[in-house]
């Protein structure tokens, strides 16, 4: 039998926000008294983690937008993936394309955090995407494979359930320039089904494959109804009021 997917939405603040803006927004979600049908986490920078923590209501929960590989030491600046998990924050977000273009995350390096992570307790949303460039020579699936491979290969089969996918065009982050439902559901089909091939029918199927880039208010809707997408991880919009909209996209 087919596996029922928990549609995820995710809303990554990037470096934004303040304080004042930060208490704004968890008051929005918890006003909006969001079913729990879909699962929704934000990731405001790590200085909010715990206040996001401490204020923000059930089904909704905080993530980290990154951490390190190793759980303690002389690596400043960095937050370990047991730290995360002493204070209570269940989720982060790895492999970023802003952490691979500025950050120097290679797919080993996001593999290593990864791993690293799960071993820690803390579930991934592992992050892959094309640049513009490779969709226009036509690598798209080879590119998000060989970087969903690197994470593959530090995993067990039962360590993924603590993942989730988040297929990220580099070309549609903070563009405006969404792509297509057409255009994600056959990313999220052929991920879906390399997924098969490489970790097992039943992984492929359970693993929600989330798509991010551009994602509104506006355009949700659509891209909720193709199959293989099961959720959003949201940059700019998860700032803003129709975040919530975006959460209750899955009808
Ligand atoms: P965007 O960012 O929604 O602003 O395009 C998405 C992301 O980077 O996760």
């Amino acid at each position: 039998m087919a596996a029922v997917r928990k549609f995820f939405v995710g809303g990554n603040f990037k470096m934004n926000g303040s304080q004042d803006i930060i208490r704004s927004i968890v008051k929005e979600i918890n006003d909006a008294k969001l079913d729990g049908k879909t699962e929704v986490v934000v990731a405001p920078p790590a200085i909010y983690l715990l206040a996001i923590k401490d204020t923000l209501l059930p089904p909704a929960e905080a993530a980290a937008q990154n951490c390190f590989t190793e759980s303690s030491g002389a690596f400043t600046g960095e937050i370990s993936p047991n730290q995360l998990k002493d204070a209570d924050i269940h989720w982060v977000i790895l492999g970023h394309s802003e952490r691979r273009s500025m950050f120097g995350d290679t797919d080993k390096f996001v593999s290593e955090k990864t791993k690293a992570a799960i071993a820690a307790g803390l579930k991934v949303i592992a992050c892959v995407g094309e640049s513009l460039e490779e969709r226009e020579k036509g690598v798209t699936n080879q590119v998000v494979e060989r970087q969903l491979n690197a994470v593959a290969s530090v995993l067990s089969e039962d360590d993924w359930k603590h993942v989730v996918v988040a297929y990220e065009p580099v070309w549609a982050i903070g563009t405006g320039k969404v792509a297509s439902p057409q255009q994600a559901q056959d990313v999220h089909s052929d991920l879906r089904a390399w997924l098969g091939k490489r970790v097992s029918p039943a992984v492929a199927d359970a693993t929600r494959i989330i798509y991010g880039g551009s994602v509104n208010g506006k355009n949700c809707d659509e891209l909720a109804k193709e199959k293989d997408i099961d959720g959003f991880l949201v940059g700019g919009a998860s700032l803003k009021p129709e975040f919530i909209d975006i959460c209750r996209a899955h009808k």
